[in-house]
């Protein structure tokens, strides 16, 4: 984890800041993002323990108040119990980050029924269980950021036919939630990944993740605090004029071969 040296402002100083997948990897990186610029955090995952973990390192590191629960985000009652609580303590979520995201990879004839509705039930799903749960609060003040993960995959990728269905569903679910927010203060925005250095990547072979690297036209994988880094500018009031987009995180890999 990185944590910006001197955070020139305190840009998320009153606001409540809620991140699903929390836990690890990007979730975590970018709780510690918006916790050294002031937010209320209140974040989920399915992992109890590294979830606690997680918690008691940000206490430690940053003065603010950090929520934490158990939640699937795949489960509409918990989502929405999660919202309902986190309104009532913190006065409204003003930044939602879909973040929760699981692999399952596989040649599109081996990926089993449950591989397929595992991987589209957690990053799409979730995504909009989540954001239904937090709009009528954003449309009501008048104000929300939407940040959703989609990855460099969204494009197409060989053996992730579920994932890519379910990242470019983000892309899409983005767009629309942009358009009907768009009158209301609330944005939505997508991000699209490339290849981070998070527990995800490292559950990868390592002859792929070469490979992948060697494809990078920067030729080096990503930081988490390169992620934290965009999702802190879409999420903040500066960036209230940017809708509907998809910003590639990527070190150049989503603009095509760069293998001299
Ligand atoms: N790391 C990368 O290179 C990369 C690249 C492109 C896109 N992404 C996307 O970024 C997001 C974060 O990736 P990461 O690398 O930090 O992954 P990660 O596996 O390190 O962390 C994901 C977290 O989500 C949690 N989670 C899984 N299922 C959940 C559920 N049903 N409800 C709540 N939480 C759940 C996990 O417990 C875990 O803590 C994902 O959506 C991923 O698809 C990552």
């Amino acid at each position: 984890m990185r944590t910006p040296k001197s955070p020139v402002r305190a840009r998320f100083d009153g606001r409540t800041v809620a991140i699903t997948g929390a836990a690890q990897g990007l979730g975590l990186a970018m709780a510690d993002r918006f916790a050294a610029e002031g937010a209320t955090l209140a974040l989920i995952d399915v992992s109890e323990s590294r979830l606690t973990q997680a918690a008691e390192l940000l206490r430690e590191t940053h003065e603010v108040d950090v929520d934490v629960a158990v939640v699937d985000v795949t489960a509409a009652a918990e989502v929405n119990a999660w919202i309902t609580a986190t309104e009532a303590a913190h006065g409204g979520v003003d930044v939602l980050i879909n973040n929760a995201g699981i692999i399952r990879d596989n040649r599109v004839e081996n990926i089993s029924d449950d591989d397929w509705d595992a991987v589209v039930d957690v990053s799409l799903k979730g995504a909009f269980l989540c954001a239904r749960a937090v709009f009528p609060g954003m449309r009501s003040r008048g104000y929300g950021r939407i940040i959703s993960f989609s990855s460099m995959s969204w494009r197409g990728n060989f053996g992730q036919a579920n994932y890519v269905a379910a990242k470019a569903g983000i892309v899409g679910l983005t767009r629309a939630l942009a358009l009907e927010g768009a009158t209301s203060g609330i944005t939505a925005n997508a991000i699209a990944p490339g290849l981070i250095e998070t527990p995800m990547l490292a559950s990868m072979n390592d002859a792929a993740r070469d490979l992948l690297t060697r494809k990078v036209p920067m030729r080096h994988t990503g930081d988490p605090a390169d992620i934290a880094e965009g999702a802190a500018f879409l999420a903040s009031e500066a960036a209230g004029y940017i809708t509907g987009v998809v910003l590639d995180i990527d070190g150049g890999i989503s603009i095509g071969s760069s293998i001299r």
